[in-house]
């Protein structure tokens, strides 16, 4: 049996290590950037160093995993294992200054069954944490999602993509959905977005076209909180995507996201 434990430990001693290099770079705001996928898609040097920083940690403990990371793709392993890193999630927010992004670190088995996860929330010193046997944690304590179950008092967080046209689709459903909900948030950080969902600081998350490592550790972190954790089917140029509610609320907004 996996010692989800000792895996947990070791996501959360990587993205203290990185966590630390980012608060220190986030406080000194000067950052060197360059365009990813679209112009609006910035990566920085803080970006590429947290990456380094993590899987050079997580290859010294356990050489023989996987790991896939947002910078720096992928690489297969021999024990079944895969770690799955975004080293900020919340890229922009954290070259403008704004203090809402988060380092994710996820580990899964060869079924991309996610066994543990964290999200480290660096500026609020926030440790969220998650293990396939145990409940949502944060800071080492349990949490408990918010338990709305109407839609009319929802506050719902959601997110955009990069590329204009998935954001034409996403601009009409958030237009049709706004008017039925107590409220939007687009915080920038989908890994913060579903830590907060699943203690309770928002009532539910959709978003088409996140990667998979914006979602692999909040996802779990909200499905061990007892949430109802689903795929979003796509809607025209909008990738599928990932919802989550409380049970009695999930279908109602799955049917007003189409
Ligand atoms: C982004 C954030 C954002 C979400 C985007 C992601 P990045 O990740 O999670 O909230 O809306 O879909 O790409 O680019 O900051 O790592
Ligand atoms: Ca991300």
């Amino acid at each position: 049996m996996t010692d989800t434990a000792a895996l947990v430990s070791l996501a959360a001693s990587c993205a203290r290590e990185a966590g630390d290099m980012l608060r220190d770079a986030f406080a000194a705001a000067q950052h060197k950037t360059t365009a990813k996928s679209t112009p609006t898609d910035l990566v920085s040097e803080s970006d590429y160093a947290a990456e380094r920083m993590i899987r050079k940690h997580l290859e010294s403990q356990r050489p023989d995993d996987g790991i896939l990371g947002e910078e720096e793709g992928g690489h297969a392993g021999s024990s079944g294992l895969r770690w799955v890193v975004d080293p900020i999630d919340g890229t922009t927010n954290f070259l403008y200054g704004i203090p809402m992004w988060s380092v994710s670190i996820a580990c899964e088995d060869e079924n991309g069954d996610t066994l543990a996860g964290v999200v480290l929330d660096p500026v609020r010193d926030e440790l969220w944490s998650a293990r396939r046997d145990d409940v949502a944690r944060l800071n080492g304590e349990p949490v408990a999602p918010s338990g709305c179950a109407e839609l009319g008092e929802a506050l719902v967080a959601t997110g955009f993509g990069y590329d204009a046209e998935v954001r034409a689709i996403q601009a009409e459903v958030i237009a049709r959905l706004l008017p039925q909900v107590r409220d939007l948030r687009r915080l920038g950080s989908a890994a913060l977005d579903l830590c907060w969902l699943a203690g309770g600081r928002l009532d539910a998350y959709f978003e088409r076209g996140v990667k998979h490592w914006d979602i692999a550790a909040g996802a779990l972190l909200c499905r061990q909180a007892g949430l109802s954790v689903r795929p979003l089917a796509a809607l025209g140029a909008a990738p599928e995507g990932l919802l989550v509610a409380d049970a009695r609320l999930v279908d109602d907004l799955q049917s007003r996201l189409s």
